[in-house]
């Protein structure tokens, strides 16, 4: 379901720009009710296809061999299919391009970007240790880069605009990179990356352990929102609003679509769901009513434990996998909680639902499945100490996002380098939110673990991350084990962030 006229924005207007209550900005589309039947159709026969479950033995042959021979297919989306017959060999071609896509029906189809003509993207999955190859070509006006969020690969794959030359329209680009870590993640964009991401150019990449946990299916769910106005997609950076929280949508998006995905379990069985929030800047509130559910994994993978929150905070750039029993029929949903307006005029919380899975009764009796996850890297003692600084200011251009006082040079010139280290060294980085508005803070290339909030212990926080949440003037401290080599990009995911500025890099030496 799309959002009404409310959204965070009106968090925003409400709660941190009281000067600012033009709501102008979040353009009311209640008439938006439609989806786009062929994605859908598409969707829904790829989710047909079977999926990575412990009874695949149970297949009869004919659909077993659809699986064959690498990643099988999750539901929620498209998995790209390896075109390389070698087992450790993941070998896919991956097309940006302009898109139509009819994303709410009064407006009829819009003019997106999306890879192999998808919005969301198609899964890329491999398994842990793979070599993964992707054939990628520039069908858009404008240059791009392919960044594959969360996996720690080399720098030179790494899809950073300062290492690698943007592939410009018409151009192709071979990535080439072996997957360190079993775990959820994502790819999109390096180039001005929110407009490009926006308009849909954003795909989500598993990487499957070696032993995968027994689930009875895995399903995959791309969380997004896009700002449209009455004519389409609302101008960038169009509004003040949109410079200093980001852009933030009033249509949500679940897998490209804006209506809840209607699914279907069986009573008993376990499923493990992998989400991610692709959004441009909306901290998304999700969880799941109707069935039993706990966090199993985080950014860096699987935790080896799990714990059981009331509501889960996904800010952009991050993944959860979560385990979801049906432990009874009817309707279980994933929801995200959204802050909207009431008959009454008052600001209201209210869950929306992404998806609705029908679990028919049955006697399925799952075998509670294994989340064994490597053991955490040492992060003691400590080598170096960082701080950063992330604030704001007025520049004679409009609002510029600061770290450590400085901005990424948006015409040419990056020269903002905020540490350097040593391969293995233990960093202890400390997160210093001096304004209002939040930071969702992401090192390419490195994990890290969340040690404090605001000095308190956080008993390590939610496993292994490479986004953290950074409230307004709160502090963050992290412990980082910098044991990828290389130029790494870090910046604020809110991708109008990063665009004013909030993007530098730091150096790992061999
Ligand atoms: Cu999704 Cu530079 O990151
Ligand atoms: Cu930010």
């Amino acid at each position: 379901m799309q959002l009404r006229a409310m959204d965070s924005c009106w968090l925003a207007v409400v709660v941190a720009c009281a000067a600012c209550e033009d709501p102008a900005g979040a353009a009311d589309v209640s008439a938006a009710t439609a989806t786009d039947a062929e994605t859908q159709a598409e969707s829904e026969s790829a989710t047909d296809a079977v999926v990575a479950t412990a009874d695949d033995s149970a297949l009869p042959e004919a659909e077993a061999e659809v699986t064959a021979p690498v990643a099988p297919s999750l539901e929620g989306g498209v998995t790209l299919a390896d075109e390389n017959p070698d087992p450790g060999i993941v070998e896919v071609h991956l097309q940006a391009g302009a898109v139509s896509a009819t994303l709410v029906e009064d407006l009829g189809p819009l003019p997106l970007y999306g890879y192999n003509g998808q919005i969301p993207g198609p899964i890329i999955a491999a398994n842990v240790g793979d070599r993964v190859i992707v054939h990628f070509e520039n069908a858009l006006p404008e240059p791009t880069t392919v960044h594959w969020h969360g996996l720690r690969i080399s720098d030179a794959m790494d899809g950073s605009p300062r290492l690698q030359e943007p592939v410009a329209p018409g151009g192709t680009f071979t990535y080439d990179f072996v997957v360190p870590d079993a775990g959820t993640f994502w790819y999109h964009p390096h180039v001005r990356a929110n407009e490009q991401v926006e308009k849909g150019l954003a795909g989500m990449f598993v990487v499957h352990e070696r032993e995968r946990p027994a689930v009875s299916r895995e399903r995959a769910f791309v969380l997004d929102d896009i700002l449209l106005g009455d004519k389409g997609l609302a101008p960038f950076m169009a509004d003040h609003m949109e410079e200093m929280h980001g852009r933030s949508g009033n249509v949500l998006l679940t897998n490209g679509h804006d209506v809840p995905l209607a699914l279907t379990a069986r009573q008993g069985e376990l499923e493990r769901w992998r989400i991610v929030n692709v959004a441009n800047a909306r901290t998304m509130e999700v969880a799941v009513q109707g069935a039993k559910w706990r966090v199993v994994g985080t950014d860096g993978g699987l935790l080896g434990w799990s714990y059981a929150p009331e509501r889960l905070t996904v800010a952009v750039g991050q993944r959860y996998d979560l385990e979801v029993v049906y432990d009874q029929p009817g309707e279980a949903r994933l929801v995200s909680y959204v802050l909207t307006i009431d008959d009454h005029n008052n600001v209201v919380d209210v869950p929306v639902a992404l998806a609705k899975v029908a679990a028919t009764a049955s006697d399925v009796v799952a075998a509670p499945a294994i989340y064994a996850a490597p053991p955490l890297p040492a992060f003691d003692p400590v080598d170096l100490d960082v701080t950063l600084e992330l604030t704001g200011a007025m520049g004679p251009n409009g609002l510029v996002w600061t770290i450590n006082g400085m901005k990424d040079g948006m015409s040419g010139g990056h020269e903002m380098m905020l540490f350097e280290a040593a391969r293995g060294a233990n960093a202890r980085i400390l997160l210093e939110n001096l304004a209002g508005p939040e930071h969702p803070f992401h090192l390419h290339g490195q994990f890290f673990q969340i040690v404090r909030r605001n000095g308190e212990d956080t008993n390590a926080e939610e496993g292994l991350k490479d986004v953290v949440l950074v409230p307004g003037m709160e502090t963050v401290e992290l412990r980082a084990r910098l044991d990828n080599p290389g130029r790494w990009m870090a910046h604020c995911h809110i991708l109008e962030h990063a665009e004013l500025g909030m993007m530098g890099e730091f150096l790992v030496t061999p």
